[in-house]
């Protein structure tokens, strides 16, 4: 997917600036990392035990969607076991080959990020298998009938797996994790707290109003609240004094096109043209997808999800349903015979 199809609001980072600020922005440790309260109490358990222990911890999988922090959770889980990092991801290993290397190279106790997981080739994974069971690796020796595998100790080592598509594990992978964190959209007093975090980091004098506004409008997710922080202070530094109150939030974010829930311009125009257009539906994705002059999958890929979450489309075997808040949020009454998704037979929002 284009990630500058929409750079305000897109969830992934958008370019190497933003995941340079990123990295200065991220909590170091677990108890400055804000939100997803239940993971971060469930991983303080494991790492405490295993310091207890003086044992590397059983391995951990984070899954959510992007912007959540598991890259940020990946650093803090290294830094509180106060052990090396080594990081790398499922498209940077080819070959299992690539793989082994990076295992033998291991210290012990040694933490080794792999982002995107899901994306690993499939002879890697196996390889993978072994070592996290078995602290062991085959590595093969030469080719066709006369090679050998030699097994090959690696020391202990915390597998930390990040991945947006835990669906997309094999079971055998999945289930070779001791621990698995399923990190949640925030909640709005949850990112409230991350933007003044953030603005204090970044040296950005903002009222509590503001910090509200900001977080409110951003998706329930810290990367877009970071992001908008850094739009709004651009505002407030260009056409005012640089402090940022709510009025010049609400300014600057309606001028970026962001609204109060956080809809961007494709997001309303998807709304906007099955609304008005097609009388709230159903109609079909590619339909829709030519009213708003967008690829099929963009609609489907880009704006939907957001729109299901937040409860203004549904997704039915007769095609996308606005919901009686989509009315309400573009200022339109709900009309009296529109057909809404709970009376569509066998709905399926996912
Ligand atoms: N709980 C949090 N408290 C404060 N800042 C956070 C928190 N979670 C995430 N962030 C900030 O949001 C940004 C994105 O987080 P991170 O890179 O960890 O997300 P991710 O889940 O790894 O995303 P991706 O799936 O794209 O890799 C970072 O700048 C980080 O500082
Ligand atoms: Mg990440």
């Amino acid at each position: 997917m284009d990630e500058n199809v929409r750079p305000l609001v897109s969830a992934d980072a958008v370019d190497l600036e933003e995941r340079k600020i990123e990295s200065a922005l991220r909590p170091r440790t677990l108890a400055e990392f804000g939100g997803q309260r239940r993971v971060s109490e469930q991983l303080e358990l494991v790492l405490h035990a295993a310091r207890g222990r003086r044992r590397a911890p059983d391995h951990v999988l984070l899954s959510g969607p992007p912007g959540l922090g598991k890259t940020t959770l990946a650093m803090i889980i290294a830094a509180e076991l106060s052990a090396p990092l080594r990081v790398t991801s499922g498209p940077a290993i080819q070959h299992a080959g690539d793989l082994a290397a990076i295992l033998s190279g291991l210290s012990e106790g040694e933490v080794l990020f792999l982002d995107e997981i899901h994306r690993m080739s499939r002879p890697a994974e196996e390889l993978l298998y072994m070592a996290m069971e078995d602290f062991r690796v085959d590595v093969i020796v030469g080719k066709g009938p006369g090679a050998t595998a030699i097994p090959l100790e690696i020391p202990p080592f915390t597998l930390v797996g990040a991945t947006t598509r835990a669906g997309l594990l094999p079971g055998p992978l999945r289930d070779r994790f001791g621990f698995t964190g399923h990190l949640e959209f925030y909640a709005a007093a949850e990112l409230e707290k991350i933007v003044n975090r953030s603005a204090a980091l970044l040296d950005v004098d903002i009222t509590p109003e503001a910090a509200t506004e900001i977080a409110s409008r951003s998706r329930g997710t810290p990367r877009i609240a970071n992001r908008l922080l850094r739009r709004v202070r651009d505002y407030a530094e260009v056409r005012a004094d640089g402090i940022v109150t709510i009025a010049l939030s609400k300014a600057a974010l309606d001028l970026y096109e962001v609204d109060r829930m956080g809809l961007d311009r494709l997001d309303r125009a998807v709304l906007d043209a099955l609304c008005r257009r097609f009388g709230g539906g159903p109609v079909g994705l590619s339909t829709l997808a030519v009213a708003v002059g967008e690829e099929r999958e963009t609609v489907e890929e880009v704006a939907e999800p957001f729109l299901v979450r937040s409860g203004y489309l549904a997704r039915t075997p007769r095609g996308r349903v606005a919901t009686p808040a989509a009315w309400r949020h573009l200022g339109l009454t709900v009309p009296k015979g529109a057909t809404f998704a709970d009376t569509l037979f066998d709905a399926d929002d996912e």
